[in-house]
């Protein structure tokens, strides 16, 4: 008897491992996904085909995040640590910045910073071998979600460059501080003509996330505080909670869409803040926030959407739901919350049974079918499966 319930137990738990090893864990689906991610992937531009230039940070975001889940064997590790090092070397010479020169030199492409530019104040050239203009294409949104995309190459690697680059790409946004609206603020991009959230939303969590790892962490914390201090009071935050494009001209809310990834990076920076400076009111803010996103943006399945879907979405729209998943996870582990863990199993689940199609592509409508597929709509689902990863 007692040693038929020993073998039952054996038994019991090796059929549970299998199960969740099997072609349908929140894993195995999520490292399917990111092959096919790198079937896109060119080892020539450091970017990934069908898909642009900032879209190429979040696919590389979304690779890290996933590589931080694996066991260090596994080779998903090496896949990632190999794009880090290729992309760090090659990307910016496909820099789409239009005031870059691009010329040849002993046979290779590289980018040339243009003398005539007048925002570009500082070349940061800490460790030597990095040189952060290289990244910057006059829109500040871009280079943010570069500085967090080798701030998550960083934290995989431990690789001090990457590190030094999100910093000379953070130190480069600090010059178009303040805006004409308040007292402070960034502007979209070096026209200075649009004050928007995202780019402000990136400013505030490169500067929280480096006030948790730069050796002077107080001078990105103060900007960090600054920033959410500035971004409370700009108007953005509508009635509802949710958070609209931008400000008009005379710096009231603009109404515009709101966007699934700008209720999306403010969460992120807020756990990051509060990591570095403790305070209930940045995780109540947080939380007020995704649960009016929440309300705002999932179908009655929990599935998250952007309001241009399924038709309409462009080459920046189809990206955006992985980030609000990305960062929606980043407060579900600091502040877990059934509803929040019920979106994220919500809308893995149904990317895998609706939303893929036979060499594991995944759409931009996660409720299903799929349709276009591309290394934007691809990294955006792998960022809902990596969530799924990291809550399961
Ligand atoms: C099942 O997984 C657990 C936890 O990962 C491990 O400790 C255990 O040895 C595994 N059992 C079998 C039979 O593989
Ligand atoms: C990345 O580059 C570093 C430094 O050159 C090297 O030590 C490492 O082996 C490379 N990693 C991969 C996966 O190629
Ligand atoms: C950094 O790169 C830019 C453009 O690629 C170049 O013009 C500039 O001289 C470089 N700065 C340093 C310090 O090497
Ligand atoms: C926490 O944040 C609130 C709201 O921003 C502020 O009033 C309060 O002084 C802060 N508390 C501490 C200990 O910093
Ligand atoms: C995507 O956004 C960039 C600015 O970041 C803009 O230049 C580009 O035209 C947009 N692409 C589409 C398809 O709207």
């Amino acid at each position: 008897m007692y040693l038929y319930v020993l073998l039952y137990s054996i038994f019991a738990v090796a059929t549970a491992n299998s199960s969740s090893s099997s072609s349908s864990s929140p894993l195995s689906s999520a490292s399917s996904a990111a092959t096919t991610l790198q079937t896109w992937y060119n080892a020539e531009t450091g970017l990934w085909d069908t898909c642009g230039w900032w879209n190429g940070a979040n696919c590389m975001t979304a690779l890290a995040d996933l590589a931080m889940l694996v066991d260090e064997s596994d080779p998903l590790r090496q896949t990632a640590e190999e794009v880090f090092n290729t992309t760090f070397v090659v990307a910016p010479s496909v820099n789409p910045d239009p005031g870059l020169e691009k010329v040849t030199v002993n046979g290779r492409p590289e980018t040339r910073y243009p003398a005539a530019w007048p925002l570009r104040t500082h070349d940061i050239q800490e460790s030597g071998t990095v040189n952060a203009s290289a990244w910057l294409d006059g829109a500040y949104d871009d280079d943010g979600w570069w500085a967090l995309a080798w701030i998550a190459a960083y934290d995989l690697t431990g690789v001090q460059d990457y590190l030094e680059l999100a910093i000379g790409i953070f130190d480069e946004m600090t010059t178009v501080w303040p805006t004409n609206c308040g007292d402070g603020g960034i502007y979209w991009d070096h026209t200075r003509s649009y004050v928007n959230a995202i780019s402000n939303e990136l400013f505030f969590s490169v500067a929280a996330h480096l006030a948790n790892r730069a050796s002077n962490p107080a001078d990105y914390l103060d900007w960090a505080q600054r920033e959410w201090a500035w971004f409370q009071a700009s108007g953005m935050i509508n009635a509802q909670g949710t958070i609209n494009d931008g400000l008009t001209a005379d710096c009231k809310n603009n109404q515009q869409t709101v966007w699934s990834y700008n209720q999306g990076v403010v969460l992120g920076g807020l756990v990051e803040l509060n990591r570095a400076a403790p305070n209930a009111s940045y995780i109540e803010a947080a939380t007020r926030i995704a649960k009016a996103a929440i309300t705002a943006l999932a179908d009655s399945n929990k599935v998250i959407h952007e309001s241009c879907e399924p038709n309409n979405c462009d080459a920046n729209q189809t990206q955006f739901k992985g980030i609000f998943l990305r960062n929606l996870q980043m407060l579900q582990a600091v502040a877990p919350d059934d509803q929040f863990a019920a979106v994220i199993r919500a809308c893995a689940d149904s990317i895998w049974a609706n939303d893929r199609n036979d060499a594991n592509q995944l759409g931009v409508d996660w409720a299903g079918p799929v349709t276009k597929v591309d290394a934007s709509t691809q990294s955006s689902a792998l960022d809902a499966l990596v969530a799924a990863v990291a809550i399961a």
